[in-house]
């Protein structure tokens, strides 16, 4: 094994304890066979992932879709989306059983910051949005109208789609406040002189461990260089409070470039996979 497949190896090992613990705060747990169900108290519901120190037990570690059925009856038994998540490198044979169980896969580059945040100037103030910030709910919106308009093309849709949101749902606010005041999750906005807030992103850390999820931006301020602005902060922000390892993963090889250019490098494959 060389020196960088052994660290990529300690890095994955690292990830695979964070995305067990992650959703621990606020869900109740089944072990069913090889796979762990997450069942969320209330908000987001989770999913499935391989039990944790799966791969180290010879015996488990080949998952079948007999396996992937169970789980998949049970979450429909308990009325939750039916969906897994894992990582390719630390699970290979989850692909091929969640395939044959019927399940639509998803394969996410997953990447890991390298060293210090690289941190180009924008044109645009990026900063931390704290739970208390008036602008909180505008940066919510903003985030929710960008995923609503995914790829990574410019648009037209811009502010009136984010007030037009923020009017519609402001309980979506309220959750993000609440979720920014608990302190497992850090939000940074982007804001543009003239309109305020563009888009934004956040990260939840677990120990010396974060994600950083949810960076996304109004069509119409794409492609300014922001969402790489975005993520140096939060990875700035994560590194100077505490935490040694930031990773994220993106939805395409076109997102991954824009982590890529902050320093961030590939490690690993994450799959998603849902049932309808
Ligand atoms: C993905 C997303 C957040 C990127 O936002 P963004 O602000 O456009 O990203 P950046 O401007 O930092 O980089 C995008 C591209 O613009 C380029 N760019 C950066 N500054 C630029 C500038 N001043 N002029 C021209 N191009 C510029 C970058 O080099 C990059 O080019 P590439 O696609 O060839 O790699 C945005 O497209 C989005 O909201 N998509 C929907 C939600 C989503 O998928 N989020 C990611 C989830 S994992």
């Amino acid at each position: 094994m060389t020196a960088d497949a052994a660290t990529d190896g300690l890095i994955l090992a690292r990830l695979e304890g964070y995305y067990d613990l992650a959703p621990r705060g606020n869900a109740d747990t089944e072990e069913h066979g090889p796979l762990t169900l997450f069942v969320s108290r209330g908000g987001y519901p989770y999913y499935a992932r391989p039990r944790l120190g799966l791969g180290d037990d010879v015996s488990a570690a080949h998952i079948t879709a007999a396996d992937v059925e169970a789980v998949l009856a049970r979450q429909r038994e308990l009325g939750l989306p039916r969906n897994l998540e894992w990582v390719d490198e630390v699970t290979p044979t989850l692909l091929a059983a969640a395939r044959s169980a019927g399940l639509q896969v998803e394969e996410c580059p997953l990447l890991v910051l390298d060293g210090e945040p690289a941190a180009r100037p924008v044109d645009a103030e990026v900063r931390l949005v704290e739970a208390d910030d008036p602008d909180l709910g505008r940066v919510h919106s903003c985030i929710g109208v960008g995923f609503a308009t995914g790829g990574t093309a410019l648009g037209k849709t811009g502010v009136a789609e984010r007030d037009a949101d923020l009017a519609a749902h402001p309980d979506g606010a309220d959750r993000a406040r609440e979720a920014s005041a608990s302190g497992r999750t850090f939000l940074v906005g982007a804001f543009d002189a003239v309109v305020g807030a563009v888009g934004g992103g956040s990260y939840n850390p677990r120990g010396d461990v974060a994600e950083i999820v949810g960076v996304a931006m109004l069509p119409a301020y794409r492609r300014r260089g922001y969402a790489g602005a975005v993520t140096s902060a939060l990875a700035r922000h994560a590194l100077d409070h505490g935490v040694t390892t930031v990773f994220c993963s993106a939805q395409s090889a076109d997102v991954a470039r824009v982590y890529e250019a902050v320093g961030f490098r590939r490690v690993g494959t994450a799959c998603i996979a849902e049932a309808d």
